[in-house]
């Protein structure tokens, strides 16, 4: 099985990155050939910074051998080093409707909110087809927001291969997140960095600390039963075997447990849960010539199954000589 999924390089992660689909990523690798890339091309639709997009690249490389990536097994590869991808969006583009894109939501959301729109952002779902499609990927894990995405690759791979009376593409099934929970920021809402209420676990300690306590929480005297749906809760949750949960929740519910006590707690299995992977982060930043390393390994790699797919796609449209 051939597992495939893009990150975009958009800032430093944040729990609701890690639990939402960074984690799931690493449990995958041990599961089939995984191939996951850091989306420095998407990113293009966003950031417009070439110092920041470079560093936001090398970051998430490090987040991801931090929290268990593989080298051995899966690949880590940066997108922009396999630009193939770019000559089979072209060649996608060419089946795609209009329609299609114009009812991305992405796309449909910016033009609500009146921000200017480029092609890069209508054209980014066949940018995205094609990332999958070049490795016939068989799985694609993503979150919800992504699923929109899978479908329109799926639309236009079929596309492509009815065009040209061939099968050269395979439709690839999405892996939904979705018994994953939304992670709770500390201020209610949906974690994102968008909101800047974000937990990131790689902060340094005095910073996780301070943004730990600050989680919000009502008035509710200490004695009284506290509502366990809310973000310290949830948070708290995440690093709690479900034995606990129960014990805990059962004694927020009965009143007498105070929010500082279930803070400090949450701080505490915080820092133990990710001190591996603060160590292993470490030793790689300390190795910037073996992140390249593995980087370009990993492309070497993802080239060789990409190219025969992408050599099959231009026979079946007619480009080069023929074979
Ligand atoms: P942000 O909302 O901070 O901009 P991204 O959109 O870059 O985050 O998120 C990358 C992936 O991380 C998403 O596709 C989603 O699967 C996951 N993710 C982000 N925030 C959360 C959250 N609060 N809960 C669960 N998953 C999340
Ligand atoms: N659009 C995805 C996101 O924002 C990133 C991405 C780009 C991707 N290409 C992909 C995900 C291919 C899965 C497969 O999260």
């Amino acid at each position: 099985m051939r597992i495939l999924s893009g990150i975009q390089p958009s800032g430093v992660p944040h729990l609701g990155n890690y639990f939402g689909a960074m984690r799931q990523h690493i449990e995958l690798q041990d599961r089939g050939e995984a191939i996951y890339f850091l989306a420095d091309y998407h990113s293009m639709t966003s950031i417009r910074d070439a110092g920041e997009r470079r560093r936001f690249t090398r970051e998430l490389a490090l987040d991801y051998l931090a929290i268990g990536l593989d080298p051995e097994r899966a690949i880590l590869y940066r997108q922009s080093d396999l630009p193939e991808v770019c000559e089979l969006s072209w060649l996608l583009s060419t089946v795609t409707s209009m329609g299609l894109l114009e009812r991305a939501h992405s796309y449909k959301d910016k033009i609500a909110q009146g921000l200017p729109v480029h092609h890069g952002l209508f054209a980014y779902p066949v940018l995205m087809a094609a990332d999958i499609l070049i490795y016939n990927a068989d799985l694609v894990p993503v979150g919800q927001d992504q699923k929109q995405h899978l479908e329109m690759t799926r639309d236009i791979a079929g596309s492509f291969n009815h065009t040209y009376g061939t099968a050269v593409f395979k439709l690839p099934d999405p892996h939904i997140l979705e018994d994953v929970a939304v992670v709770p920021g500390v201020d209610g809402r949906k974690m994102s960095k968008s909101y800047d209420n974000t937990i990131r676990m790689f902060a340094s300690d005095a910073e996780l600390k301070k943004v730990v306590m600050g989680i919000v929480t009502d008035s509710t005297a200490v004695d009284a039963p506290k509502d366990v749906s809310t973000a310290l809760f949830q948070l708290w949750a995440l690093f709690a075997t479900p034995t606990e949960r129960e014990d805990l929740f059962g004694r927020a519910k009965a009143g007498g447990l105070g929010y500082g006590d279930v803070k400090k707690d949450l701080l505490k299995r915080l820092l133990a849960y990710f001190a591996p992977h603060r160590e292993r982060r470490a030793q790689w930043a300390a190795r910037p010539d073996d992140i390249e390393d593995v980087l370009a390994a990993g492309v070497r790699r993802a080239r060789a199954l990409a190219q025969p797919v992408l050599a099959a796609a231009r026979d079946a449209a007619g480009l080069g000589p023929e074979r």
